[in-house]
C-alpha cells in the first residue's frame, strides 16, 4: 500500500525529481564532478559546495521542494528526542559542521557533526581516503582532522537552533596529536569537549573507537579505563542523550564486556557500529592504510545490533550504522533493533537524493507489513 499524502502533486513532484536526481548524479555528477578528482579533493570540494549553497536561499528552498519526503510513519522519539525520521548522517563527513543547511533542506532526520577534539587537530599524513568501489567501500584514515570543539561545537549549537526539522548530535573523541599522553589526560580531554557540548545539541556522541590515532583504542581494549573515562563524565551536568560510538571488530564477549560497564552509567544509546579493520579476502593494497566503511561493515554491523537488542533490550537506544544503502537494508537495521539508521557511504555513493530514496522505500516497506509508525519495527527479528 502506497502513502498518498495530503498534497498528491506534492508528492508525484517529488518521486520524479528524486528519480531525476538519482539518474543525474549516477550519469552525471559522480563521473563527471565527483569520481574524475582523487577522493581527499572531492570531499574538500564538496564541503566548499555546502559552505556556499548555504547562502543561496532560493537554492535551499528548491532543494527542500524537489527532495523532502515527510511522511507521519517516520516520525519517531528516541531517548527523549523527536525525529522527523529515524535517518541521520553519521559522524565524519562533515567533522567541522559545515553541512546542516543543506542536510536540513534534503531531509535528513539528523546529522552527527565531528569528531571533535578539545585541541584543533591536523590529522593523518594525506591521502585520507581510497575509494573501493567494486566493494561500495571507502578506506578511511582521516585520524581526526578538525578545527577543535571550541570552534565546531559552537557551530553545532547554532545550527541546530537555526534547523527547520533536522536534529544536531555532535561527536567528540581524543585529540590525536603529538600532545597525547597517558589515560588521565585522554580521559580530561574527552572531558573539555563533554564540558562544551553540554546542553547545546539535541545529542552527544562519545567516540571511543577511531581506528587511525596514534594513541590507539585504549577505552574499547580495557572495560577498567572506559569505566575510569565515563566516571569522569558522569560529573558533567548534560540535559541531552549520550550515545556511545562503539567498535566493530570485537567478539560478543568483549563487546558485552563494554556494555556491561556503559550499563553502569549516564548513556542512553549505542552507535553500532565503526569502521571495518578485517581485510579478510578483498583485493586492497597492503600500503593502504585505514579502516572500511559501507558494505564490508554491514554484516558484522546487524549482528552487534541484533545480540545487543536481544541481551539489552530497552537499557540502550540503538543507532544503526553500516552499509546502508537501500531501504531493504535500512529496514534490516530496524527489525535488528535499531531505533535510528546512520550512514555516509550511501551519501558519497549514491548522491543526496539517497535519502529520500531511503525514506520513501522504507514507509512503503513498513506500510506492507502493516505498521502504523517506524518505532513498531524496532526489533523484531531480534
Ligand atoms: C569519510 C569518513 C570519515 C569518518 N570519520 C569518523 C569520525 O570522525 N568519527 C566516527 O565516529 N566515525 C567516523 N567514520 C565512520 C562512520 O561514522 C561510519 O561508522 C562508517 O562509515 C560506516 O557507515 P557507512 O557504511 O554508512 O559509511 C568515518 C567514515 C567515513 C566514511
Amino acid at each position: 500500500m502506497t502513502y498518498v499524502s495530503e498534497n498528491f502533486w506534492h508528492d508525484a513532484v517529488n518521486k520524479a525529481t528524486t528519480d531525476l536526481f538519482t539518474f543525474g548524479y549516477k550519469h552525471i555528477i559522480k563521473p563527471h564532478f565527483v569520481f574524475n578528482h582523487t577522493p581527499d579533493v572531492a570531499h574538500s570540494q564538496m564541503i566548499e559546495f555546502c559552505k556556499v549553497t548555504r547562502n543561496i536561499p532560493p537554492l535551499m528552498w528548491l532543494c527542500r521542494e524537489m527532495l523532502d519526503y515527510t511522511d507521519p510513519i517516520l516520525e519517531t522519539n528516541v531517548m527523549g528526542v523527536d525525529f522527523a525520521n529515524p535517518f541521520g548522517l553519521s559522524a565524519g563527513l562533515d567533522k567541522d559542521c559545515e553541512m546542516p543547511v543543506l542536510l536540513d533542506n534534503v531531509g535528513f532526520g539528523f546529522e552527527t557533526v565531528g569528531s571533535t577534539t578539545s585541541r584543533p587537530c591536523p590529522g593523518n599524513p594525506r591521502p585520507w581516503f581510497h575509494r573501493l568501489p567494486e566493494y561500495d567501500s571507502m578506506m578511511v584514515h582521516v585520524g581526526l582532522a578538525n578545527e577543535g570543539s571550541a570552534v565546531v561545537i559552537p557551530r553545532a549549537e547554532n545550527a541546530w537552533t537555526k534547523a527547520k526539522n533536522m536534529q544536531v548530535s555532535v561527536s567528540i573523541a581524543r585529540t590525536n596529536d603529538d600532545k597525547t599522553g597517558d589515560l588521565d589526560e585522554g580521559i580530561e580531554d574527552y572531558c573539555i569537549s563533554m564540558r562544551r557540548a553540554a546542553g547545546r545539541t539535541a545529542m552527544v556522541e562519545v567516540n571511543i573507537s577511531c581506528p587511525n590515532t596514534m594513541a590507539g583504542e585504549p577505552f574499547n581494549e580495557s572495560p577498567e579505563a572506559l569505566d575510569k573515562l565515563f566516571t569522569e563524565l558522569d560529573k558533567i551536568d548534560r540535559p541531552q542523550p549520550t550515545l556511545v560510538k562503539m567498535p566493530l571488530n570485537k567478539t560478543w564477549p568483549e563487546f558485552k564486556d563494554l556494555l556491561d560497564v556503559l550499563a553502569e552509567h549516564n548513556v542512553q544509546g549505542l552507535s553500532i557500529a565503526n569502521l571495518q579493520k578485517d581485510r579478510t579476502g578483498m583485493n586492497i593494497p597492503r600500503d593502504w592504510e585505514g579502516g572500511l566503511s559501507g558494505s564490508p561493515c554491514y554484516a558484522a554491523s546487524n549482528e552487534h545490533i541484533r545480540q545487543v537488542y536481544r541481551e539489552y533490550g530497552d537499557r540502550f537506544a540503538i543507532a544503526g550504522i553500516g552499509g546502508v544503502f537501500t531501504p531493504k537494508q535500512a529496514y534490516e537495521k530496524i527489525r535488528s533493533g535499531s531505533s535510528l539508521v546512520m550512514f555516509i557511504s550511501a551519501l558519497m555513493y549514491r548522491g543526496p537524493q539517497q535519502i529520500t530514496v531511503l525514506k520513501r522505500g522504507l514507509a512503503e516497506l513498513l506500510r506492507k507489513d502493516g505498521f502504523e509508525h517506524v518505532s513498531e519495527a524496532v526489533g523484531i527479528d531480534a
